[in-house]
């Protein structure tokens, strides 16, 4: 008999039509569209967001997410986005760099402003510093809420963390690398393998 409770609350939270998140602000004309032309709110206080609608995601432009990028070491790397069905949007947002051949996280942007959507990496600055060092390999851009662990698993409407896999060469030693560059979002299929990338960066932090 005891596990008919919980499903019976499983099931009157599907029946319920909508998703209530509060928090302790008190707004009384929250205006809010759940179109997903990447309308963005700034505050998340009583919106009802339809369960039904997707998570809020990341649009690459620059690069763009589809094709294979080639970042050469010393270089400046500008990073530019935009939203998809944010509806909830975080009030700050973070921007990391992962690679997980030398378990190093570089932390380019903390708690930025979803109004700027972009971010310049300056490689030449982590390449100089002894802690940061920089090799040929695959490295992973992260941007995600920077309230919420970047294993967060996004609900209707809020902000998914996102990722995209490139590469960065030393000048001297270009290796084309044979797979394609793929744009991820984490929360779907593929946040097993950003598990990983994130597991070899915290291994790292504990050594
Ligand atoms: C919310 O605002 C209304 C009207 O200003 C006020 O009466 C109410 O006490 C406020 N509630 C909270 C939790 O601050
Ligand atoms: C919500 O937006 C619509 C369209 O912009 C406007 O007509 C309406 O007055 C707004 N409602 C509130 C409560 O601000
Ligand atoms: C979303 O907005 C676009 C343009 O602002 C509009 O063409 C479209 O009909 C809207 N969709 C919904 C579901 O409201
Ligand atoms: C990268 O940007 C920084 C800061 O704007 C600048 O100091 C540096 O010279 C730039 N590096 C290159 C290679 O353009
Ligand atoms: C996001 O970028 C795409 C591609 O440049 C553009 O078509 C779209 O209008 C942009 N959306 C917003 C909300 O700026
Ligand atoms: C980000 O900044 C906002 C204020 O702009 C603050 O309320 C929030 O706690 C900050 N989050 C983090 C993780 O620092």
């Amino acid at each position: 008999m005891l596990f008919i409770l919980p499903l019976i609350s499983y099931v009157s939270a599907l029946a319920s039509p909508t998703l209530v998140i509060r928090d302790n602000t008190n707004v009384s004309n929250s205006n809010i569209t759940s179109n997903s032309s990447s309308h963005i709110t700034t505050t998340r206080s009583s919106i009802s967001v339809n369960p039904v609608l997707p998570a809020g995601g990341v649009n690459l432009e620059t690069p763009a997410s589809t094709s294979t990028t080639y970042v050469k070491s010393g270089s400046n790397v500008t990073f530019g986005w935009n939203f998809t069905s944010l509806i909830l949007s975080p009030t700050g947002i973070n921007v990391d760099v992962v690679c997980s051949a030398n378990s190093q996280t570089y932390n380019i942007a903390r708690n930025q402003s979803i109004e700027t959507q972009s971010v310049v990496w300056d490689t030449g600055n982590a390449a100089n510093d002894g802690k940061l060092h920089l090799i040929s390999d695959k490295y992973t851009l992260i941007i995600y809420n920077a309230d919420e662990p970047v294993s967060y698993v996004a609900g209707a409407g809020e902000l998914e963390p996102f990722s995209y896999i490139f590469g960065v060469y030393l000048p001297q030693e270009y290796q084309a690398w044979p797979q394609a560059a793929k744009y991820v979002n984490a929360g779907s299929s593929n946040r097993f393998s950003l598990s990983l990338v994130l597991l070899a960066a915290s291994v790292y932090l504990f050594i």
